[in-house]
């Protein structure tokens, strides 16, 4: 697992941005794991910027979603479908439609949507390249302490914590779902390579736990040290202590 301080979220998400457009460009088929949230937005909008550049095709790249909340719509503006639209697919709009995929929260019948997602990903994947965030409470994707690291796709009971810091992004904390479906941490550590990025302060006591705590469900982020191409990119407040 490397460790890498590019010292701003501005630098680290140009740097992570280069390495996607490099990845689409060398491997046009390439399968890409991607995650939202406040951690990803530089990410894609200096993507977006490279890809309009440089005009890349990117018709034949498949992408997976990590997650989206469980009763938000799709066109609901805090809802993942909506945050990746914004952002990335009708900003450069020559992705093709049949090969984004994402969770979807806003189903009768999830347990249908969970199997769906886990046999897109089975018979699609693997993914060559996987983005995280971590939660203040390590978790990855909307793997909350305690998930069974041999999971697959499934519906997950968002913990207060998570509640609480996503609450940011809501008129109110009582807005915020309290559930959504999310990729397995199995699913996950199957990615080729995994690239994860954390910023401010509030996300050192995360990277710090990742990198010195044990092996173990209580911390799902731990699982990524059985991994053997992970990168982790912080700012300088993310910044693990040194002693
Ligand atoms: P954030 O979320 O980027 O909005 O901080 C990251 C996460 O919870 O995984």
């Amino acid at each position: 697992m490397k460790i890498i301080n590019l010292g701003t979220k501005e630098l680290a998400s140009f740097y992570v941005a280069c390495e996607l457009f490099k990845q689409m460009d060398e491997y046009p088929n390439s399968n890409l794991g991607l995650a939202t949230g406040g951690t990803m937005t530089n990410v894609y909008e200096h993507l977006v910027s490279l890809l309009k550049k440089n005009q890349l095709d990117v018709s034949k790249i498949t992408t997976f979603n990590l997650d989206e909340y469980v009763g938000l719509e799709p066109e609901h503006n805090q809802s993942y479908h909506y945050y990746m639209n914004q952002i990335l697919f009708n900003q450069y709009p020559y992705f093709n439609r049949q090969n984004i995929h994402i969770p979807n929260g806003d189903v009768s019948n999830l347990d249908e949507e969970v199997k769906r997602y886990n046999q897109i990903i089975e018979s699609e994947g693997p993914i060559d390249v996987q983005l995280l965030g971590i939660g203040e409470n390590g978790h990855i994707g909307f793997n909350e302490p305690g998930t069974d690291f041999d999971s697959e796709t499934h519906v997950v009971d968002l913990t207060e914590s998570t509640i609480k810091a996503n609450s940011r992004y809501f008129n109110h904390e009582s807005e915020v779902p309290k559930q959504a479906v999310s990729m397995g941490l199995q699913s996950i550590i199957k990615a080729e390579r995994i690239i994860l990025l954390a910023f401010g302060e509030k996300k050192r006591q995360a990277i710090n736990n990742l990198l010195t705590q044990p092996i173990s469900e209580d911390i799902p982020s731990t699982i990524l040290k059985t991994h053997a191409n992970v990168e982790i990119y912080v700012d300088d407040a993310a910044a693990p202590d040194v002693d």
